[in-house]
């Protein structure tokens, strides 16, 4: 893969290997990648978990990271997203990891040809590839295995790329899914992967209950005034009689940020069951095995850019 945007891209041989490689990183493996690699992380939407956990990836690998900041860039001259990435390649960039609010704005870079490997981290609605493999790399480590596990995704389904990414591959590798949450948030799009089921009654029945965050940030002015984070915990959000409800070996997870009592109580963060600070932990050794995969895949079509170096 010489540009990783999306689930549709992972096989389930790839997922293994993968999975396998992020787990030797954790084991402590070295890295086998060409050096110097330079790296720029390209954010256009705000970020935490995964800025930072790439940079940390790239820099365990013992590639250069070089900074860029959009608010301080040729972006707010007009620069075109096409022409930044061309810029960067003329300076010496190799790999290019890019969060950006547009949904599948690296479709047409990529037909466009690029001078350098893309690593999507996130677009829009759209996909959160990253997010998806460490997702994975964590479920595995609970239960070993895919084929035949229940996983449960809740919440602001509409807007998660999270949900998208992770029940395309999910149901791929065999693990069954179902969704819940406010119903309104149950689009059409979800509907060819799982049943709508109520929390009461998917707790119970999971292995795996995914946490969504309520995307405040997207919603309408009218969707935010009607929001209440009381009622979404009440009827959506994990409490402590929902956790309660859930299988002993039954896990929760959430990307993160998490809303406090309102998808998850806050004293439940930290539970037993909550693998939320390990998704964050495993999501460095995973972005050390894909950005490592791209680097060993070479370019195949460098576009009208004429002193590609990578
Ligand atoms: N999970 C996730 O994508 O978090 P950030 O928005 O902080 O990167």
């Amino acid at each position: 893969i010489e540009h990783f945007v999306a689930a549709d891209q992972v096989t389930t041989e790839l997922a293994g290997q993968l999975i396998d490689r992020a787990e030797a990183f954790k084991n402590g493996a070295i890295a086998n990648i060409d050096l110097p690699t330079y790296a720029a992380n390209l954010f256009f939407e705000a970020s935490t978990r995964t800025h930072t956990s790439f940079e940390m990836a790239e820099r365990k690998l013992g590639m250069t990271v070089l900074p860029f900041d959009p608010a301080h860039s040729s972006v707010t001259k007009g620069e075109t997203l096409g022409d930044t990435l061309r810029t960067l390649a003329a300076i010496g960039v190799q790999v290019a990891v890019i969060r950006h609010p547009e949904d599948n704005y690296y479709k047409p870079l990529i037909e466009a040809g690029l001078p350098l490997h893309l690593i999507n981290a996130g677009d829009g609605a759209g996909q959160h590839p990253s997010q998806m493999m460490l997702d994975l790399m964590t479920i595995h480590e609970a239960f070993g295995h895919f084929k035949g596990l229940k996983v449960g995704i809740v919440g602001d389904l509409a807007h998660s790329r999270v949900a998208r990414s992770d029940m395309q591959i999910l149901t791929k590798l065999g693990a069954s899914v179902a969704f819940s949450g406010p119903k309104a948030w149950y689009t059409d799009d979800f509907k060819a992967y799982g049943p709508y089921v109520p929390l009461k009654d998917l707790a119970p029945a999971v292995d795996v209950l995914m946490l969504l965050r309520v995307q405040l940030e997207r919603l309408s002015d009218a969707e935010k005034a009607e929001f209440s984070a009381a009622t979404y915990h009440a009827r959506f959000g994990v409490t402590q009689s929902i956790y309660d409800s859930m299988q002993p070996r039954a896990i929760i997870m959430h990307p993160a940020p998490v809303n406090r009592d309102v998808e998850l109580a806050s004293n439940l963060v930290q539970a037993n069951r909550s693998r939320i600070f390990d998704q964050m932990q495993n999501g460095v050794f995973m972005r050390m095995a894909m950005l490592e995969l791209v680097c060993h895949s070479p370019l195949t079509d460098k576009g009208d850019f004429p002193h590609a170096n990578a």
